[in-house]
């Protein structure tokens, strides 16, 4: 077991070159298993749910090679199309496999996606979807049972607009005959990195990034050399560091449009932040003043999982901010360990309200999620003295060796392996 060690209390100083973008590498790995042929990721993550689904890619027969950052994906001949129920419970997301192996393998086995840290997580809109694309699937005691001897595009409009749904679609829809459309689109950028990748290797995708998209499947696909985006949302935890913390620190390559709601509620609250096309700068003197009201919603809103990150920056300071959770039931379970530390924080239903308190206490805080884990590591940042870290399995889910980043901006941390 490991644990993080780290003493607050240091303001942070320095540049940050942000890692690839979790939640866009996971589609485009799924996307992977429909060319035939070599695709070779740049900037990918080295990070557990890359793990896993690496793990799935090897599960269906692909050649997966990591070198450095990049990874290598030779899926031009697969001989499986069922995920294993471990790797389906390892990672709850790895459904967006199913879209991918529908249209390649013709059926997919899986087990279902069931309850996990943020609630209930249901795939109604995923199936349904499939289903209207021509996909038999049967749902047999906690099982998936897909097939899909032809899939034919039609005219798809998602009550909600998943990005896990919109994903599973736009590559079920590259085998299609004919033209998809999703109505009602997730416009999350990382859509749009989804797009730009199948795209390139050589699908028909238009409209990503509205809430229109429009798919001409039935093309052959290729392998690819790609890029992936940056992870707007690890950009966002050490925005919520330096802000908790205090100093002046630069994000690389990252879009400042994708982090606008994040930099407002920032920027509310006392801190100054400013933008050129590729670089995100944030100066804090650490003594936060509210952000009266944060609500999450769909891309363009406020990210969801920037929410827990934000809400520790905000603990500590000298002004009262409303959250609203509009995206997932359970996405408060990081409230308890602030509390613990010293945060003022009343949870009722969808909302939380925090008002700032003039210090928080280094404490044994427990990650109870992936941004929830990010969550605490920031207020641990900011409070007095040390604080342990455990459930470090969460924060390796999404954070590519965080301390190394934060070590490298001046701050005390330090992982033990226990035995
Ligand atoms: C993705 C992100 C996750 C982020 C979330 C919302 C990845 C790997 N994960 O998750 O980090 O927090 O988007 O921005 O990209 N819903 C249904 N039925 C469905 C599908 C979804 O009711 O069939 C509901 C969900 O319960 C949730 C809402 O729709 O309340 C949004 O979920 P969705 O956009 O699908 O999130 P994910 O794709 O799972």
């Amino acid at each position: 077991m490991a644990i993080d060690r780290i003493t607050g209390g240091r303001p942070l100083f320095g540049t940050v070159e942000v890692q690839g973008a979790k939640n866009s590498v996971l589609p485009i790995l799924a996307a992977t298993v429909l060319a035939r042929g070599e695709c070779v990721l740049r900037r990918c993550p080295d990070l557990s749910d890359v793990r896993a689904s690496a793990a799935i890619l090897r599960q269906l027969g692909a050649k997966v090679h990591r070198e450095g950052d990049t990874l290598t994906v030779d899926a031009s001949c697969l001989t499986g199309s069922e995920v294993s129920d471990q790797l389906m419970r390892e990672m709850r997301s790895s459904v967006i496999f199913l879209g991918g192996i529908l249209a390649r393998q013709g059926e997919a086995v899986m087990s279902f996606p069931g309850g996990c840290e943020l609630g209930p997580r249901p795939i109604d809109l995923h199936l349904k979807a499939l289903r209207a694309l021509g996909a038999y699937i049967q749902e047999e005691g906690g099982a998936l049972v897909c097939s899909a001897p032809a899939l034919t595009g039609c005219e798809i409009t998602l009550a909600l607009p998943s990005v896990g749904a919109t994903e599973n679609i736009m590559l079920a829809a590259t085998a299609a005959k004919g033209t998809t459309l999703i109505v009602g689109a997730a416009r999350e950028p990382e859509i749009i990195d989804l797009q730009n990748f199948l795209n390139a290797m050589g699908a028909q995708v238009r409209g990503a990034g509205s809430s229109v998209i429009a798919i001409e499947g039935g093309r052959p696909l290729h392998g690819v050399e790609y890029t992936v985006m940056p992870d707007r949302i690890v950009a966002a935890t050490w925005m919520c560091a330096a802000a908790a913390a205090g100093g002046d620190v630069e994000l690389c390559g990252v879009d400042y449009r994708q982090l606008s709601t994040v930099s407002a509620a920032l920027t509310e609250a006392g801190c100054t932040v400013t933008s050129t096309a590729e670089r995100v700068r944030i100066q804090s003197a650490g003594h936060l003043g509210g952000a009266r009201m944060v609500r999450t919603a769909p891309y363009p809103g406020f990210p969801t999982d920037a929410q827990a990150p934000v809400m520790a920056a905000l603990a500590k300071g000298c002004g009262v901010t409303v959250f609203v959770e509009n995206m997932f039931e359970a996405r408060y379970r990081h409230v308890d360990e602030l509390v613990r530390m010293g945060a003022d924080i009343r949870v009722e239903g969808r909302v939380a309200v925090v008002t700032g308190v003039p210090r928080l206490s280094g404490a044994k805080l427990m990650c109870t999620d992936l941004r929830g884990g990010a969550a605490l590591l920031v207020a641990a940042l900011s409070a007095d003295g040390e604080s342990i870290l455990e459930g470090l399995h969460h924060l390796d889910r999404g954070y590519e060796r965080p301390e190394e980043t934060l070590r490298a901006l001046g701050a005390q941390v330090e992982r033990i392996e226990e035995s």
